[in-house]
């Protein structure tokens, strides 16, 4: 559906430019050229010629019909391939990789209205010794241009690739010799800053993309929406920290790395000129952060500095950083997140260099250095995701109570990376603890809400969005002090997960039914059904499924891949689930048609996970549909029920294994029962 709608209208936009009769077509418009679907990395051919190019500041050997990337200066210096035809398509990407790094991700980067975007679309763990498959899917925007996918690494260690293709997923929507769409008129939008301004800053990450941009019109867009502005990336410390200067005199800045601000100054010039005040982000992170700062004579190749030099490094780093923006930029930095997810995702304090090298006191010391240098009127702030989830709330509150007591914490930055269907209710109670047991003040730092995959997929998020913050404005009017909302990013296409849609403005900067949710939160009226509204299906017809047609009707939870593959329970096919990044993506099935009913599912499934589960998906809470003891890899019949409260705009049940074993699954039927 979604596909003939663009289809459609690009359509229009090349029969808009016949018809009004330019002389001169913009560049492009010739009409569809034939595209091979599948562009596949050739090794034993040059660059170009092998459908593969270098990206970034690196050295690319070609060797037994492999690519050896090495002299490797940056995390994301590596093996690419060009795929610009594949705008406004699904595609997989899928790479073959031995390395040293931790780990090996394969990114999207696009040119989207002359800002750069960049997107995951599947990471893994690597080694050395032994081959690893990364593969995942991902959608291009229609409007992108100059498309790329690129295998980069955790570190800057060599990366041998061994096989790497791109290939269209689904039917091919030929974009080629279309133009982009044309850009809304962000003035015409009512501002959200203004609207929200009695009740906390409304703010927007930005790229410094958009500062050098030669159209203005995203510049327009925050300076009419937004009170607030985070770099996406220009201050983390892969981008401040100068890997040239300091590697090429280590014993000169063994204990002070050299420091610059070229991919900062032009948001920082664009703040102060436009007298908006900026989130600092971030000085602390185990990500972002190039792995030569936590070795001796920083020679990863060498041993971990010592605590006491490290201790030595952090101090200098966040005293020079915070104090070079307030002198160069007085005023404009008006919050730090001192330590970014510091909390591990499966409980206790997150493995990573800091710890390793400084101990599990990293955290607090990070805010003492950080309270003894921070400019005054400057407040700093803990940032992490899933924080609104009860059990990593309760480590980074653990982990916090030293940092509060001893006055180092001026506030809570709830990241909010987060679906349309968590719950609202249990969210702002979240904010409120963590004000309440901290005595510190909240920012929601990064809010982007991942769009449901339902019928009226735009029109639901803003419905949602409006729960969402009325939920947050009364939280406010209780006393919960929220001081800032920030959404991370201008735009669906822009955003660092665009395949989920999930921000407030679409590519074109016009506002989407998020946009009017938000201001619905505050005005009391409804989000407007879209023209093209479709009535939820209410029919039982049961959902019944065997791959033997080698398809599927489901599709992926987060970032999992799904195949027909052949051995199927007393049968052909059967669908494989694999390289997810967590447990729970796996594959997902809409039931809001069985809404207000009760269902039955039935499957085949098989797994060397212990155990494998069907689960539903509803307002972030994650109740259990069916368990079954898998681990033996051999085929197991699963059975469980589940009522649908009656009204639920959308709801997924999905299929999961424990750990990251791929499963198997086959004949899944769901009947409703009563
Ligand atoms: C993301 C940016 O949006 C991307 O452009 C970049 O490639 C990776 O980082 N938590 C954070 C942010 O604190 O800094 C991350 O930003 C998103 C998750």
């Amino acid at each position: 559906m979604k596909k003939r709608l663009i289809r459609f209208v690009a359509a229009a936009f090349a029969g808009l430019f016949l018809l009004s009769g330019c002389d001169v077509l913009p560049k492009g418009t010739d009409g569809p050229r034939d595209v091979p679907l599948t562009i596949k990395a050739d090794f034993t051919q040059k660059e170009k010629a092998g459908n593969w190019i270098k990206y970034g500041d690196c050295k690319i050997t070609t060797q037994d019909g492999k690519a050896l990337v090495t002299n490797r200066k940056e995390s994301n210096a590596g093996v690419a391939i060009s795929c610009p035809d594949y705008r406004g398509n699904t595609i997989n990407a899928t790479a073959s990789v031995s390395s040293a790094n931790d780990s090996v991700r394969l990114t999207l980067k696009y040119d989207i209205y002359g800002n750069v975007s960049y997107v995951t679309v599947a990471s893994g763990e690597t080694t050395e010794a032994s081959e690893a498959s990364i593969s995942g899917n991902i959608e291009i925007p229609a409007n992108a241009e100059n498309a790329i996918v690129y295998i980069e690494g955790s570190d800057v260690r060599d990366i041998t690739v061994s096989s790497f293709e791109i290939s269209v997923v689904g039917d091919f929507n030929n974009l080629t010799g279309v133009p982009v769409e044309s850009l809304a008129d962000p003035t015409k939008t009512a501002s959200l800053s203004a609207a929200y301004a009695e009740y906390f800053k409304f703010g927007v990450a930005s790229p410094a993309s958009v500062m050098t941009n030669k159209n203005d019109k995203f510049r327009k867009l925050i300076t009419s929406q937004f009170n607030s502005i985070t770099p996406e990336n220009e201050l983390k410390p892969e981008s401040v920290l100068d890997a040239a200067v300091t590697l090429a005199d280590p014993a000169k800045y063994n204990e002070n790395p050299a420091i610059h601000f070229d991919n900062a100054k032009p948001i920082l010039d664009f703040c102060k000129k436009n007298n908006i005040p900026m989130r600092g982000h971030t000085l602390v992170w185990y990500s972002q952060t190039p792995s030569w700062l936590f070795y001796e004579n920083y020679d990863v190749n060498g041993k971990l500095a010592s605590r006491e030099l490290m201790l030595k490094r952090m101090e200098n780093y966040i005293d020079s950083v915070m104090n070079w923006c307030e002198k160069n930029y007085p005023g404009v930095i008006y919050a730090w997140d001192v330590v970014n997810e510091a909390a591990a995702d499966d409980g206790g304090m997150r493995d990573c260099y800091w710890k390793q090298t400084i101990g599990d006191d990293y955290v607090e010391k990070a805010f003492e250095f950080a309270r003894k240098h921070a400019p005054k009127g400057v407040k700093l702030f803990y940032n992490d995701y899933n924080e609104y989830q009860t059990s990593k709330q309760e480590d980074i509150l653990k982990m916090l109570k030293p940092v509060a007591a001893a006055g180092n914490i001026d506030g809570m930055g709830m990241q909010s990376h987060i679906s349309a269907g968590l719950n609202v209710d249990n969210y702002v109670a979240a904010a409120k603890k963590y004000a309440d047991e901290l005595g510190v003040v909240i920012h929601i730092t990064e809010l982007d809400v991942t769009a449901p995959k339902s019928l009226n997929a735009m029109y639901d998020q803003g419905v949602y969005m409006k729960k969402l913050f009325e939920a947050i404005v009364a939280a406010d009017k209780a006393g919960v002090p929220i001081e800032c909302v920030t959404v991370w990013g201008l735009t669906d296409d822009m955003s660092w997960k665009s395949s989920t849609k999930p921000l407030l403005f679409y590519g074109n900067l016009s506002p989407k039914p998020a946009y009017e949710g938000v201001m619905c939160a505050l005005n009391g009226g409804e989000v407007a059904k879209p023209a093209d509204y479709q009535e939820p299906k209410t029919d039982s017809t049961p959902f019944v499924e065997d791959f033997e047609d080698k398809k599927f009707k489901g599709g992926p939870r987060y970032s999992s891949v799904q195949k027909v593959v052949e051995g199927g329970y007393e049968s052909d096919y059967c669908l494989m689930n694999s390289e997810g990044y967590a447990e729970y993506d796996g594959y997902s099935i809409d039931v809001t048609n069985y809404a207000g009913k009760t269902i039955k599912v039935t499957f085949a499934i098989k797994s060397k996970a212990p155990t494998c589960k069907c689960t539903a998906d509803i307002d972030g809470t994650w109740p259990t549909i069916a368990e079954v003891q898998t681990g033996s890899d051999e085929w197991v019949l699963g059975e469980g029920q589940y009522t649908i409260e009656a009204g639920t705009p959308s709801l997924t049940i999905y299929f999961e294994s424990v750990d990251m074993n791929p499963f198997y699954l086959d004949n899944v039927k769901i009947e409703v029962i009563g």
